[in-house]
């Protein structure tokens, strides 16, 4: 198979094309690229299918698993794909380390050298701790030690990679608001707040913190090691009360954090984080919503389907519309009888088999 590999404005990126066998997978494609173009690694490749000129449809991007075959609409002896630089990219993982590594080694040096305090021109370092200082010094650790291993051993992200940049943008996120908090925190001036309250906002705290795991938990087992299985609506616990649970308990239990700790710096930080998180669970909410409702209005036989390829423009009974991009091993969709779907998630494998679902 002869594939064109060309740049959104059409030059040719890979001069002559390439030259395929006909089972040849997208992987095999990018490697194919990274071979001759050397500084295209696949992580930094998007590949898409092109867009016919005037059409308002956004690019269909190819799944690196998938065959070639399956893009070329029948016409086994050429394809023409659209490639797109991502940049230099990292993995999640390193991205999520390097972010949660800053604040959890810059806090301790607040605490445990006061001498530090000089350097801003306080000349009487504090002799001792207060005991507020030294649980919010072991919550704060636990709390970005938490993330780090969550990172490693919980989590199971959709894309491997994320641009270089957002290492710089987020540990400036990260960084910052640890130092600002640690520096107040653990100042020689800092005044404590009473025992109780102390003990309520920790406690919270905790709890919220030990709810925020079991969430991230919920999250993790909705998809398979390898992290396929798209997007799916959390199920049980706090996510039957609220979509976005994992980001609820993150803000109560800074919001615990505060209380116990009472820092200008620390409600900053949680105003900031809390409209962070707020608009990434409404933009969430909103794509789970979709998914909802395609399910509802298939099970009901009231959504009207047209499918064009690997497209199936779903209108629901609603007024509302959805694009769900599928994959061509796709049973043809007017075959699905109401009685024959399940009133579960398990919907979107009946309708959409090997869960090439994306809304
Ligand atoms: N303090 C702050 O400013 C702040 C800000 C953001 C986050 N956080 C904390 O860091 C944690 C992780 O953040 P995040 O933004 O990565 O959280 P997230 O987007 O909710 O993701 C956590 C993991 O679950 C997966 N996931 C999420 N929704 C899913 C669904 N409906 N179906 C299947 N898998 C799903 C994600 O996959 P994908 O790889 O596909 O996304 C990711 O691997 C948060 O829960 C929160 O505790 C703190």
């Amino acid at each position: 198979m002869k594939v064109i590999v060309v740049s959104r404005s059409g030059r040719e990126i890979v001069k002559g094309g390439l030259e395929l066998s006909d089972s040849a997978t997208v992987a095999e494609l990018q490697e194919t690229i990274h071979k001759r173009t050397k500084k295209f690694y696949p992580s930094r490749q998007r590949l898409t299918l092109p867009v016919p000129p005037g059409s308002k449809d956004r690019p269909v991007a190819l799944h690196y698993k998938k065959s070639l075959k399956e893009y070329s609409d029948g016409n086994s002896s050429s394809l023409t794909v659209v490639f797109k630089d991502l940049g230099p990219q990292v993995y999640y993982s390193t991205l999520f380390f390097w972010e949660y590594l800053g604040p959890l080694l810059l806090y301790p040096v607040f605490y445990f050298f006061p001498g530090v305090y000089r350097l801003f021109g306080y000349s009487g370092a504090a002799e001792t701790h207060h005991k507020v200082q030294t649980y919010a010094l072991y919550y704060w650790c636990f709390h970005y030690f938490k993330r780090i291993m969550e990172t490693f051993f919980v989590h199971r992200f959709s894309h491997a990679t994320s641009p270089l940049s957002n290492v710089f943008r987020n540990c400036t996120y990260y960084w910052t608001f640890g130092s600002y908090i640690a520096y107040y925190l653990n100042h020689p001036l800092y005044t404590p707040v009473g025992d109780l309250q102390m003990k309520i906002g920790f406690g919270f705290g905790i709890l919220c913190q030990v709810s925020n795991f079991y969430c991230h938990i919920i999250l993790r087992n909705l998809r398979s090691p390898d992290g396929n299985g798209g997007y799916q609506i959390p199920k049980g616990f706090l996510f039957n009360i609220v979509t976005c649970a994992n980001y609820t308990t993150e803000i109560y239990q800074w919001l615990g954090f505060n209380i116990a700790t009472q820092t200008v710096a620390g409600y900053v930080f949680l105003v900031v984080a809390t409209s962070i998180m707020t608009n990434w669970a409404f933009a969430k909410h909103r794509r789970l919503r979709k998914l909802i409702l395609c399910i509802q209005c298939l099970f009901n036989n009231r959504a009207a389907v047209r499918r064009e390829g690997r497209k199936a423009q779903v209108s629901l009974a609603m007024g509302d519309t959805a694009t769900l991009h599928l994959n061509t091993e796709v049973t043809p969709l007017k075959d699905v009888k109401a009685r024959e779907v399940p009133e579960d998630q398990s919907l979107l494998s009946t309708c959409f088999p090997s869960s090439g679902v994306a809304l």
